[in-house]
């Protein structure tokens, strides 16, 4: 037996065949949210006349019922069901009755569907966002551990300039800001009801979308019905916001993973949250920034396909969209885990980085002579081809002597000799927002405002 809400015009009941292939229950996430639009549904239609104080009184009371058993995980799903919204709709039939059957009064399960998914990424959105911050916590807090400490900074993952490690892990940050304002900005355009937009066309009914709207405190209703049942363009918005944010955890993760190598050793994770080998005694793996990456690939391949799945769908719903929420989910949960797992790794580590090779400070060189009047681009030369006199005796920078120096140019001053330590270079650094400790203290300063 199946719980359908369509029987009318068939005559024989749906083939095993027809329900394997086309029931999802990937909408059963959207259970709360369902019963939430029937709540506001209801009310609208008790305003409006549409169902008398008596039937919107015991429908209420029964929806209240339903939410009381999905708050305690003690809501049944039948295999018959079809989906989350015939599930709810059989479920009130079970506890009220007959009068049941007015819940669906100028509703279809095009607008509900699409109310549902929005009420749901709207209270997600708050969780990631709140997910994004607690990891922008644990990110400060390592930087002020890891205090003036100073380390390479790459480009091509080559030893470039002198940074502090902190001005390092602020720079996930900065980004992770960017992610949260994505969640917030998505957020703005989620929040309008598409209740009222009925199949696609709206009702002959006296409805109010504006009231319904206002019901489920959503900012505004749908414009143009059509638009409310078709639209995904919120859900790619989404998943877009949750698969940008992966991916710049995958580039902490993958640092996360160079840093753990014996060949760098800059950082120790938790023992609790690394992993063993079964080989291998002397192994400690880092799992959760490996799997941080894996799952932002995922999230990626969930992307491209949520927006293929819109491509070139005619106007209004088809039933293609149903394919929406299992991608949906699978991103929105590899983000909500990676976010978890990867704050409680950083906030697990212990921070020893090597110092730079003091050949990060060969810009400092430069910048010497170029406060002396010489152009950079000859500084640059000049610097340059002391680097590969030294290379080519067998010495580094640290190396140099002033004699080197002034064979170099003459416009080398004994002091200058000092400009080959990475720490100075970093105590020099002085443009806004650059790797220097003034701005490193002025960006804790900033966001531990923001943060708390
Ligand atoms: N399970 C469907 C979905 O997720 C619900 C909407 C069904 N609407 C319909 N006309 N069959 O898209």
């Amino acid at each position: 037996m199946t719980t359908r809400m369509w029987g009318g015009r068939f005559s024989e009941g749906p083939d095993r065949i027809l329900w394997d292939f086309t029931v999802d229950h990937s909408d059963r996430r959207l259970l709360r949210e369902d019963i939430t639009g029937s709540l506001a549904h209801v009310a609208m239609l008790a305003e409006t006349g549409l169902l008398s104080g008596v039937e919107a009184g015991t429908l209420t009371k029964g929806l209240q019922a339903i939410m009381t058993e999905a708050d305690g995980n003690a809501f049944r799903f039948l295999e018959s069901d079809e989906d989350v919204h015939s599930a709810v709709e059989r479920r009130l039939g079970e506890l009220v009755g007959e009068v049941a059957g007015k819940l669906h009064t100028g509703r279809s399960r095009n607008d509900q569907v699409a109310l549902d998914l929005r009420l749901y990424l709207l209270r997600s959105a708050g969780a990631r966002i709140g997910g994004l911050r607690e990891f922008c916590l644990a990110m400060v807090e390592a930087a002020e551990q890891v205090g003036d400490t100073v380390v390479a900074g790459y480009t091509h993952l080559q030893q470039a300039q002198a940074v502090p490690l902190a001005h390092h892990l602020l720079a996930y940050v900065s980004t992770a800001l960017r992610d949260i304002e994505r969640f917030e900005d998505v957020s703005r355009r989620m929040d309008v009801s598409p209740l009222g937009a009925g199949a696609l066309g709206g009702s002959s009914l006296p409805l109010d979308p504006d009231r319904s709207a206002e019901l489920l405190g959503m900012a505004g209703r749908y414009m143009n019905s059509m638009d409310a049942v078709a639209a995904r363009d919120h859900v790619s918005e989404y998943a877009f916001a949750c698969t940008q944010a992966l991916v710049h955890l995958s580039r902490l993760a993958t640092e996360c993973v160079l840093w753990t190598t014996t060949e760098f050793g800059w950082v120790t994770f938790g023992d609790a949250l690394t992993t063993g080998s079964s080989a291998m005694p002397h192994k400690k793996n880092p799992d959760i920034a490996e799997l941080t990456r894996g799952r932002a690939a995922t999230a990626i391949g969930q992307l491209t396909g949520l927006m293929a799945l819109q491509k070139g769908l005619p106007m209004t719903y088809n039933r293609d969209l149903q394919e929406d929420k299992a991608a949906l989910f699978t991103i929105d949960d590899a983000l909500a885990g990676a976010l978890e797992a990867m704050t409680a790794l950083i906030g697990s580590a212990e921070f020893h980085p090597s110092p730079p090779d003091p050949s990060v400070t060969a810009l400092d060189l430069a910048e010497a002579l170029v406060e002396r009047g010489v152009p950079f681009r000859e500084a640059h030369r000049v610097v340059g081809a002391m680097l590969a006199t030294l290379a080519g005796g067998g010495r580094s920078l640290s190396e140099a002597t002033i004699a080197d120096l002034v064979e170099a140019d003459p416009r080398f001053e004994p002091a200058d000799l000092s400009l080959t330590d990475p720490a100075g270079s970093v105590s020099r650094r002085r443009s806004t927002g650059g790797a220097g400790f003034a701005s490193v203290r002025e960006q804790l300063r900033i966001l531990r405002r923001r943060l708390t």
